[in-house]
């Protein structure tokens, strides 16, 4: 055969690795309001930059007249491309191929690129839609989910990993995304579960649909599943392209530097006047963040999830950097059993991936109550502290008002390494709040007193006078300043800087054992 028949043959191939599972079902992935593996590409990847591998991959099975469906790709589309110019590895699943479900060649070929990403040092994307295991290819397709199971539990830490949730990711499949750092939904056309509608109904006997039981804002907003809820697949594409921005390629790497106009020495007067005079006044916390990061550009996560705890990417003097931030407007921003375990998982990401750690606090304590008691709040909020303080990445501190009692502590205090710690002169750090702290102590006196309200109300006073600021903790040490608010960009871009060179490790062991 001349070179042009062999190239025009593999042109045809190509065109047929191309078309998936045909025009029917390309048309049905569309009337379901959803792009097909490949369309998903075109949108995620800078233009031109996908590279595909293993077009030409098939499975070898023979069960259940298989041997008649053989389909160039085998239902996932591998490859590498770039974001903004970087290197990022890839997987979608094409719902077209036998619904999208994976089996041996299919999870071998996700295995390669996770395999090239490891080793080349580059995150690990993955588009889901798919109708779980091959049924046809029995234990071997169970087989291959364990094999991307090791695989991303090993990238843990070394190279970042985002999972999309386009589609069904039912059963065990849930598993792969569940150990991936950041998860994304789609409302309306993704859905995660261990057992559908159908079992839950036979049996537990309740009645729920593939929404409310694992759609996107019940994960992004209940069970936490999910750290990102978008109305369209286009939106959510362009989030993941955002959140690749701010992260580094891997645990060896920095995240990319983005220079802005913002100038570093910036001052913000509207500083002075967010944190109200009244202690017991909620505010928006965002309101200050914004006004102190770079372009008040802030990409949350888990949004909606633990809203009483803010964590996210945001710039400091274009450096990317995590923020952990109470959130006084959402229960007094105090500390409960899922803002433990957002703050903690995020801030274990940062510590794995190099991001510099900034906490505004404004706390409370922990919150009260016998659910969150026997829900373990202990074992949970163990869990925030011990993040804390494993982290090795520049952790800086502003208090901005109240930091009690526990809170204060884990709230990357000074205590449990934080390098860079300030506070507001409207700040009141003590072990608790005055009107917690005087009816204790002074319990027989206001009872004895002819106006018990009267007389708690001076003692409050008086405490908040004596113990309310920010000087016994600063007349220690534990805080490096006391600053004005409008100061708070230029201190915290300035301190960065002295701590891109942090040097700091944990001792050496195989893992450490956080209360899990
Ligand atoms: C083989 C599958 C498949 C599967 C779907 N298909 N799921 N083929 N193995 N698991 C095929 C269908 O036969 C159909 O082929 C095409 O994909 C599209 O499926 P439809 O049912 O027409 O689509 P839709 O109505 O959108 O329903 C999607 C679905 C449904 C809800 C995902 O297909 C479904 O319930 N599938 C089975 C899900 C499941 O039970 N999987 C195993 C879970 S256990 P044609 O040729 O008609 O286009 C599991 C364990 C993992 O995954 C364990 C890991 C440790």
């Amino acid at each position: 055969m001349r070179i042009h028949d062999r190239l025009d043959a593999l042109e045809k191939l190509r065109d047929e690795s191309q078309q998936g599972g045909g025009s029917t079902r390309i048309q049905a992935q569309h009337d379901k309001g959803k792009l097909t593996a490949r369309e998903r590409l075109d949108v995620l990847l800078d233009p031109d930059s996908f590279v595909e591998l293993d077009r030409f991959v098939t499975h070898r099975s023979t069960d259940f007249g298989l041997d008649q469906q053989k389909i160039l790709g085998d239902g996932v589309v591998t490859g590498y491309g770039t974001i903004d110019g970087r290197l990022v590895y890839v997987f979608a699943q094409d719902f077209t191929v036998f619904g999208g479900s994976l089996a041996e060649a299919h999870a071998e070929k996700i295995c390669k690129i996770m395999d090239l990403a490891m080793r080349n040092g580059a995150p690990i994307i993955g588009l889901n839609d798919s109708g779980g295991a091959r049924i046809q290819e029995g234990v071997v397709s169970l087989g291959g989910y364990a094999d991307i199971f090791l695989r991303n539990t090993k990238a843990s830490g070394v190279v970042p990993q985002i999972s999309a949730i386009l589609g069904p990711c039912a059963g065990g499949a849930v598993y792969s995304p569940a150990i991936t750092d950041f998860v994304c939904m789609v409302r309306g056309i993704s859905y995660m579960f261990v057992t559908g509608p159908n079992v839950v109904k036979t049996v537990t006997h309740e009645d729920v649909t593939t929404e409310e039981l694992g759609g996107a804002d019940v994960h992004a907003s209940r069970s936490g599943v999910a750290h990102f809820a978008h109305d369209s697949e286009i939106e959510c594409l362009a989030g993941i392209r955002k959140l690749v921005s701010f992260i580094p390629s891997n645990n060896l790497d920095g995240a990319p530097v983005r220079q802005s106009d913002d100038p570093v020495d910036r001052r913000d007067e509207d500083l002075l006047t967010i944190v109200p005079d009244n202690p017991n006044k909620p505010y928006d916390m965002l309101d200050i963040i914004g006004r102190v990061v770079d372009d008040g550009e802030i990409l949350q996560v888990h949004e909606d999830y633990a809203p009483n705890l803010l964590v996210g990417f945001a710039r400091l003097g274009g450096h990317s950097v995590g923020l952990v931030a109470n959130q006084p407007a959402v229960l007094a921003g105090v500390l409960d059993i899922a803002a433990s375990l957002k703050g903690a998982r995020f801030i274990r990401f940062c510590d794995a991936f190099n991001i510099p750690l900034v906490t505004f606090e404004d706390v409370p304590g922990f919150l009260p109550g016998v659910e969150q008691e026997h829900g373990g709040i202990i074992k949970h909020g163990a869990k925030l502290l011990y993040a804390y303080c494993e982290a090795t990445v520049p952790k800086m501190t502003v208090i901005t008002r109240k930091a009690y009692g526990g809170a204060y502590d884990v709230m990357n205090s000074k205590h449990v390494g934080g390098d860079f710690n300030l506070a507001w002169p409207t700040a009141e750090i003590a072990v608790m709040g005055p009107k917690g702290a005087v009816e204790i102590l002074f319990r027989r006196e206001i009872a004895a007193s002819d106006d018990p309200e009267a007389k708690l109300a001076e003692l409050e006073e008086d405490y908040r006078e004596k113990f309310a600021h920010p000087y016994h903790a600063a007349a220690r040490g534990y805080l490096d300043d006391v600053i004005d608010p409008r100061e708070t960009r230029p201190r915290l871009i300035s301190a960065l800087d002295t701590l891109l060179t942090k040097r700091d490790k944990m001792p050496a062991k195989k893992h450490g054992c956080i209360p899990l």
